[in-house]
C-alpha cells in the first residue's frame, strides 16, 4: 500500500551556496515543500541586502519543484528600523553562540547584549530560533543552556523560541513548561546515539553537532516524535560538507539527509506503528507553530526498496548502500 505526506517540511536545513547549493537544495526540493534555511555562511546572512541574494540564488536553483524557502537572518544586535520593515520577508532570526559550531565565530558572545533585539522580536512577531548549547564539556552542552532557554522563556513570555535540534530528555521535558518553547529534532537524533559515531570504528558521516546523546536521551526524543508532540517539528540539520573535508584529521560537523530522511522516517514511523502521527510530525505541527502556508505537495512513498547512494557529488549521505524500505514516487518517477 503506498503511503502519502502533504507538503512536507523541513524546518531546518543548510543550503550553503554555489556548486553546494546547487548540488543539495534541489534534492531538498523534490521531496519538501518548503524549509528554513540557515544563515551560517561566510559571512554570515545578517543583512537583508544579502538575505534577498542569498534567498534569489536559492529559487534559481530550485526552479520547478514548488518549495518554498523561509529565510532566516543570523542573530547580532538588530534595530527596530531594520527589523520591522522586512518582518514578513523572515521566518525568523538564528541565535549561535559564539563558535559552537561550523561557521559560529561571528555568533553571540552574551546573550545579555540582544536583550533589546529579543525585545523588538518579541513585539513585531519573529521568532527566535536558537543553537542551544553551550561551549562546556560536549556531553553537557545542551543541558548546560537549558537555563538559558528558561530566562528567555520567562523573560520574554510572548517571544516564540524553538530550541532547534534538541538531543537531550532535559529539553524534552522543557516544552511541557513553558508555553512559549517549541523545537526541532533531527533524523539522526531519534535513531543513532554517541555509541553510533565513537563506539566503535570513528563513524565521521555521524558527527555532528550537537552530538548525539546516550539511549535514553534518544527515547525520550523518540517518544514525542511518534506521538507527534504539537510543540515538535521535523528540521533535519542536514548539513552538506564535502567528502574531503569529513574523511580527514578534523571532521567538519554535519550529518546529509536530506535526500532520504522522509524516506526513512516514514519507515521508522512505520516500525513503531505511528505512521498516522507523521503527517503532524513533517508539517502540520509547523504549519500551525509558524503559521505559514506552505506549497501543495503530495509525496507518494512506495515499498520499492532502493539503495542510498555512496556520494551525492562529493558529499556521503547518511548510511550510503544501505536499503530503503520506502521510496519517493514524484510525478509517475520513482526516486
Ligand atoms: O553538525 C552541524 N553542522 N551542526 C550545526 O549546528 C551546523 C552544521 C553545519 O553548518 O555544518
Ligand atoms: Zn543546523
Amino acid at each position: 500500500m503506498p503511503f502519502s505526506l502533504s507538503s512536507p517540511l523541513d524546518m531546518h536545513i543548510h543550503f550553503r551556496e554555489g556548486d553546494m547549493l546547487k548540488l543539495v537544495a534541489p534534492l531538498s526540493a523534490k521531496t519538501f515543500a518548503g524549509g528554513v534555511i540557515m544563515p551560517n555562511l561566510v559571512p554570515p546572512v545578517d543583512h537583508i541586502s544579502r538575505l534577498i541574494i542569498y534567498e534569489e540564488e536559492i529559487n534559481k536553483a530550485i526552479i520547478g519543484h514548488g518549495f518554498q524557502p523561509y529565510m532566516a537572518l543570523f542573530m547580532r544586535s538588530y534595530t527596530e528600523e531594520e527589523l520591522a520593515p522586512i518582518k514578513d520577508r523572515i521566518i525568523g532570526i538564528k541565535l549561535y553562540p559564539a563558535g559552537v559550531t561550523t561557521h559560529s565565530d561571528q555568533g553571540i558572545k552574551r546573550i545579555e547584549d540582544i536583550n533589546r533585539t529579543l525585545a523588538i522580536m518579541q513585539d513585531i512577531d519573529i521568532p527566535l530560533l536558537v543553537h542551544g548549547e553551550t561551549t562546556g564539556f560536549v556531553m553537557d552542552r545542551e543541558r548546560e543552556f537549558i537555563s538559558i532557554y528558561e530566562r528567555l522563556a520567562r523573560q520574554f513570555p510572548r517571544l516564540t523560541i524553538i530550541m532547534e535540534h534538541i538531543t537531550t530528555k532535559e529539553a524534552v521535558d522543557m516544552l511541557d513548561r513553558y508555553e512559549n518553547l517549541h523545537a526541532t529534532v533531527t533524523l539522526q537524533h531519534l535513531i543513532i546515539t554517541l555509541d553510533d559515531v565513537v563506539g566503535g570504528l570513528l563513524a565521521p558521516h555521524l558527527f555532528c553537532k550537537p552530538i548525539a546523546k546516550r539511549p535514553e536521551d534518544r527515547a525520550a526524543l523518540l517518544h514525542i516524535a511518534l506521538k507527534a508532540h504539537p510543540k515538535l517539528m521535523f528540521g533535519s540539520d542536514s548539513a552538506p560538507h564535502p567528502v574531503s573535508k569529513k574523511e580527514c584529521c578534523g571532521c567538519a560537523a554535519g550529518v546529509f539527509t536530506a535526500p532520504i530522511a522522509l524516506q526513512m522516517l516514514v519507515e521508522l514511523f512505520e516500525d513503531h506503528d505511528a505512521l498516522e502521527n507523521l503527517q503532524a510530525f513533517v508539517s502540520d505541527n509547523a504549519k500551525r507553530i509558524y503559521e505559514i502556508t506552505p506549497p501543495e505537495k503530495t509525496v507518494v512513498f512506495e515499498k520499492t526498496g532502493d539503495v542510498i547512494p555512496d556520494k551525492y557529488g562529493d558529499v556521503v549521505p547518511i548510511y550510503p548502500g544501505r536499503k530503503l524500505a520506502w521510496n519517493v514516487k514524484v510525478e509517475g518517477e520513482i526516486w
